[in-house]
C-alpha cells in the first residue's frame, strides 16, 4: 500500500472543502490528480447531501481492496472504502479511521470499462454493481448506454448524481496524458454525450475530473489533447450545448 498516510489526510482535508462547496450551494468541481481523491470528494459530497448516485466513468472499476490490490496504488481502490458493503473487507489504516462508508452498491453505475483485475470482477459481480463496459458501450451504443443509465439511477429516487470522471475512459489516442492508459476507450464524442446527457437529468451535483497528467505527455499536443478533452468534459457537465447556447439557456 504507497503513500498511505498522505491519500488518508489529504482526503480528510479534501472532504471537508467539497462539504464547504456544498454548503454554499455550489456544484463542486475536483480537478485531478490521482483517482485516490475520490475518497474525499464523494464522503464530503455525501456528508452535506445525504444519499448519492454515483457515476464512475473510467477504464477501470478503482474497487480493489487493500487485500485485492495488485499494485498496492491507492487510485486503484477508492470504491471500496466508500461502499457499505464492503465495509467487513477493509482493514484499518493510518489516517482513513474519518472515511465512513456512504455509497450504496446498487447506486453506482461504471461506464467504460475494459481492464479490470480479477479480485474487482469478483466484487463486482457478488455486489451485482450495474456497468457498461466497452463491450456493452459497442453493443448498445453510447445513447442508449445513457439512457439506461438515467433510467436506473432515477427508478427508485431521484438523488444527487456524483459524477466521477477518469480521463483514462476516453481513448489514449485522444487523451494520453494520463497514468494508466488502455486501448479502445471511449471516443470524444462519446464522452461528450455523456457530460451533456448527465448534465440534462439536473442532477448533477458534484464532478471529478482526474487522472489529467500533462507530466505523462510526450509532446505538447498530447498535453492540449489530454486537457482540452477535459475541458469540454466539464463544459458538457454545465451545459454546453453543441447546438450552440444563448444566455437563456442557462437562467
Ligand atoms: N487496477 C489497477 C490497480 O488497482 C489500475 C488502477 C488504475 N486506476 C487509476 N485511477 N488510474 O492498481
Ligand atoms: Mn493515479
Ligand atoms: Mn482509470
Ligand atoms: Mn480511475
Amino acid at each position: 500500500m504507497r503513500s498511505v498516510r498522505a491519500v488518508g489526510s489529504a482526503n480528510r482535508r479534501l472532504s471537508e472543502a467539497v462539504q464547504k462547496v456544498k454548503r454554499d450551494g455550489h456544484t463542486s468541481v475536483l480537478l485531478g490528480g490521482d483517482h485516490s481523491l475520490a475518497i474525499g470528494s464523494i464522503h464530503g459530497h455525501s456528508a452535506l447531501v445525504g444519499n448519492l448516485s454515483v457515476v464512475w466513468v473510467d477504464a477501470h472499476a478503482d474497487i480493489n481492496t487493500p487485500l485485492t490490490t495488485p499494485t498496492g496504488n491507492i487510485h486503484g481502490q477508492p470504491m471500496s472504502y466508500l461502499l457499505h458493503e464492503l465495509q467487513s473487507k477493509i482493514p484499518i489504516l493510518p489516517n482513513f479511521s474519518w472515511i465512513k462508508p456512504c455509497v450504496s452498491a446498487r447506486d453506482v453505475v461504471y461506464i467504460g470499462l475494459r481492464d479490470v483485475d480479477p479480485g474487482e470482477h469478483c466484487i463486482l459481480k457478488l455486489l451485482g454493481v450495474k456497468l457498461f463496459c466497452m463491450t456493452e458501450v459497442d453493443r448498445l451504443g453510447v445513447a442508449r448506454v445513457m439512457e439506461e443509465t438515467c433510467d436506473y439511477l432515477s427508478a427508485k429516487q431521484k438523488k444527487p448524481i456524483h459524477l466521477s470522471f477518469d480521463i483514462d475512459a476516453i481513448d489514449p489516442s485522444v487523451t494520453p496524458a494520463t497514468g494508466t492508459p488502455v486501448v479502445g476507450g471511449l471516443t470524444y464524442r462519446e464522452g461528450v454525450y455523456v457530460t451533456e446527457q448527465l448534465c440534462q437529468t439536473g442532477l448533477l451535483s458534484a464532478v471529478d475530473m482526474v487522472e489529467v497528467n500533462p507530466l505523462r505527455a510526450q509532446t505538447e499536443r498530447d498535453v492540449q489533447s489530454t486537457v482540452g478533452t477535459a475541458v469540454d468534459l466539464l463544459l458538457g457537465c454545465f451545459g454546453r450545448l453543441r447546438e450552440g447556447n444563448h444566455p437563456s439557456d442557462y437562467s
